[in-house]
């Protein structure tokens, strides 16, 4: 497993075997050779919040930051100024400026992004023959796998900005709200498969008619499709598909270099994960993906654990306890209340025992992957002192 920078990123504090070592936050978002954080992780386990405490608190102690987040909740999106959805970067209004560091937020605008793709590889009349096409505005919208591709190629972009105006030395990516963390890395790669697939070379084929044999048997297809799918959809898709497929190879190459990106020494991989047997098991399935293809894993962050607030207190004394307030306990108002929270704090102890049996399986299969815990708070995160707290959270 390819562990970035191991020493640097493993705290003092660091760590009991059962926990396996501490990833420190601050280390990863001070360091300068640090120019790129990835989150990933499955649907809802606190990526973009994760991605925009992280932003802050990087900016906060002096980089220069921008975030891509991606659809970000209303009210989180409110709070950093990028309600509107422009796909440029604006500056993050409330940020301490006693760091001189900065924070530009951005919320990916998938089909916009696609657009300017076009626009920069094709001449004006053919990308307007693209951009007008209705199957270039159903795939540019909502095809599966759209979100992922277009982030990528965002993030692509903003490294060249970065590059050219030193406006930025540090770029946090979240990642879209796929069901599996995997889809991040294989949507971009199963996009290009179907634009470069057989279908669409057999739709294809009769406007470059290489093989004269082949033309009956095409004929047969085509009228088939024609039938099923009219004839207008057919001659539409095929003008798309003839269009594209000269900036096929465009796509493709930037595709690959956004994944170069990502292998770079520069860049670091956070899975981010709930503390729950699916989650912990698609970010181990996650993490082991990041080694095949030599990607740097900086470490696991497992959000919204939940704490205890009687630590003295075990389970079974609770409940031992909440017995002995007895039949009592339902008639007498005060007896019932201490009975109902006690018995309250033995499920919370259960919760967390279970949360740590849960993790210390992901320490043993995976002992070398730094992990920072982020308990859960008690209202969502959706300003900017709410990020401040994750972002102090999750550095320990
Ligand atoms: N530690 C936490 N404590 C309390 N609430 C949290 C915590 N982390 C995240 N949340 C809340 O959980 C919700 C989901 O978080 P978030 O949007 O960051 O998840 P996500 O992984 O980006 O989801 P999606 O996969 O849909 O994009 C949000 O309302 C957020 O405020
Ligand atoms: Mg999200």
């Amino acid at each position: 497993m390819n562990t970035r920078n191991k020493s640097s990123r493993v705290g003092p504090l660091a760590s009991k075997a059962e926990t396996g070592p501490a990833l420190d936050i601050d280390a990863l978002l001070d360091d300068p050779g640090t120019s790129i954080v990835v989150c990933c992780g499955s649907g809802g386990v606190g990526k973009t919040t994760t991605s925009a405490a992280l932003a802050l608190r990087a900016a906060e102690r002096g980089r220069k930051v921008v975030v891509l987040t991606i659809d970000p909740a209303r009210r989180l999106a409110q709070a950093m100024g990028i309600e509107t959805l422009d796909n440029t970067p604006r500056p993050v209004p409330g940020v301490d400026p006693d760091a001189r560091g900065s924070l530009d937020a951005m919320m990916l605008d998938m089909k916009r992004t696609f657009d300017e793709v076009v626009e920069s590889q094709a001449s004006p009349e053919k990308a307007a023959q693209i951009l007008a096409n209705p199957f270039y505005v159903a795939l540019s919208s909502s095809f599966a796998g759209t979100q992922e591709y277009m982030a990528m190629e965002k993030l692509g972009q903003l490294h060249k900005d970065a590059l050219a105006s030193g406006r930025w030395d540090l770029i946090v990516v979240d990642t879209p709200p796929s069901r599996s963390a995997l889809d991040f890395l294989d949507a971009p790669e199963r996009l290009s498969s179907f634009l470069d697939g057989r279908f669409i070379r057999l739709l294809l084929a009769p406007a470059k008619g290489p093989a004269r044999l082949m033309t009956a048997g095409l004929g047969v297809v085509t009228n088939a499709l024609t039938k099923v799918l009219g004839a207008q959809v057919l001659r539409d898709m095929q003008t798309f598909v003839a269009a594209f497929d000269t900036l096929f190879g465009g796509f493709r190459q930037r595709a690959q270099k956004t994944f170069e990106l990502l292998q770079a020494e520069e860049t670091a991989f956070l899975v981010v994960a709930a503390p729950e047997p699916d989650a912990l098991r698609e970010a181990a399935f996650f993490v082991e993906r990041l080694g095949a293809e030599q990607m740097p894993l900086a470490g696991l962050v497992v959000n919204r654990a939940s704490r205890l607030s009687l630590s003295g207190l075990s389970g079974e004394q609770a409940l031992a306890a909440a017995e002995r307030l007895g039949p009592g306990s339902t008639t007498s108002a005060p007896a019932g209340l201490t009975a109902g929270l006690l018995r309250l704090h033995a499920d919370r102890t259960r919760l967390v025992a279970r949360e740590r049996r849960l993790r210390r399986r992901f320490v043993t299969a995976h002992p070398r992957v730094p992990t920072a815990v982020v308990p859960a708070l008690s209202t969502d995160v959706h300003d900017l002192d709410g990020l401040r707290l994750v972002g102090q959270l999750l550095a320990g």
